[in-house]
């Protein structure tokens, strides 16, 4: 284990998203290094870097197309070269907006690819090395569809979603000896860019969380920083939803 003091690295996948780069800022304000994955969004993540070098610390952009199975791999390679203390599965796919029953079986395997297959190859390559150094968080991203089953449109992703919280359960029970600690964030209705690619009526959905109100990307990198890092010493293998009372 690294002693406290040195640097620690932390990849996050999808920094490019709102909440991504929520994540990444929190970690960068407290010395951390810090690995941006990215796919097409190249200037949101160029312009992160800018604002993550303000902080110090050292910060790299790796791109990877996650629905690719040949990327998967080529970016599983990639991370040889770093000693990551703490991985953060935070890219994710709606893919299309379909009644579950239109859904075809390229719809939801592209949803699978990006929400469940990348985060089950990757985090099992990343969590053999974390175990290796006796130091090691990742918290996956799921969603309150997983809780509820989301609505007639979103079968598939609330099932991508479900799957990677049985990640958590594998992963934390393996490394709990070796003090990596891995745990399921489920956010509810976030304030991202997400809710414009998809429209729908927005107060009619914040009229059913109980506090009255979306959550903002800092509610969300707020609990990740808490999990992901040093802080964190007995939570293990849980979920924590964060959705207004949802
Ligand atoms: N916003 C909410 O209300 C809410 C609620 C529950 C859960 N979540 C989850 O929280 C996470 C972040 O959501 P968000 O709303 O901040 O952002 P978002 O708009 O869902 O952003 C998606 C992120 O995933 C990456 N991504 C998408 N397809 C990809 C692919 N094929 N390969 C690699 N990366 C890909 C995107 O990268 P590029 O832009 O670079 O392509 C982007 O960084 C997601 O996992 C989402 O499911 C969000």
């Amino acid at each position: 284990m690294k002693p406290k003091g040195l640097s620690k690295t932390i990849l996050i996948t999808g920094s490019t998203s709102d909440i991504g780069r929520k994540i990444a800022i929190r970690f960068a304000k407290e010395g951390w290094n810090i690995l941006c994955h990215y796919n097409s969004s190249r200037a949101k993540a160029v312009e992160l870097k800018k604002v993550l070098i303000k902080y110090g610390g050292k910060h790299e952009l790796l791109r990877a197309d996650l629905s690719s199975k040949n990327q998967i791999q080529s970016f599983k390679n990639k991370l040889d070269k770093f000693n990551i203390d703490v991985l953060v599965n935070n890219a994710g796919t709606y893919t299309v907006s379909k009644y579950f029953s239109e859904l075809t079986i390229e719809d939801i395997t592209k949803t699978f690819m990006v929400n469940t297959f990348a985060p089950m190859i990757i985090s099992p390559y990343l969590f053999m090395r974390m175990r290796e150094h006796g130091f090691g968080r990742i918290v996956n991203i799921s969603s309150i569809a997983a809780k509820y089953g989301g609505s007639g449109f979103s079968m598939h992703y609330g099932c991508s979603k479900r799957a990677i919280e049985g990640l958590t359960k594998t992963l934390a029970k393996e490394g709990a000896k070796s003090n990596v600690l891995v745990n399921t964030i489920r956010p509810g209705v976030i304030d991202t860019e997400f809710h414009k690619k998809f429209p729908k009526d927005m107060q009619k959905r914040i009229s059913m969380i109980p506090l009255g109100k979306m959550g903002t990307p800092e509610d969300i990198a707020e609990m990740v920083f808490y999990l992901g890092s040093e802080r964190n010493n007995f939570i293990t293998n849980e979920i924590i939803t964060i959705a207004g009372g949802e």
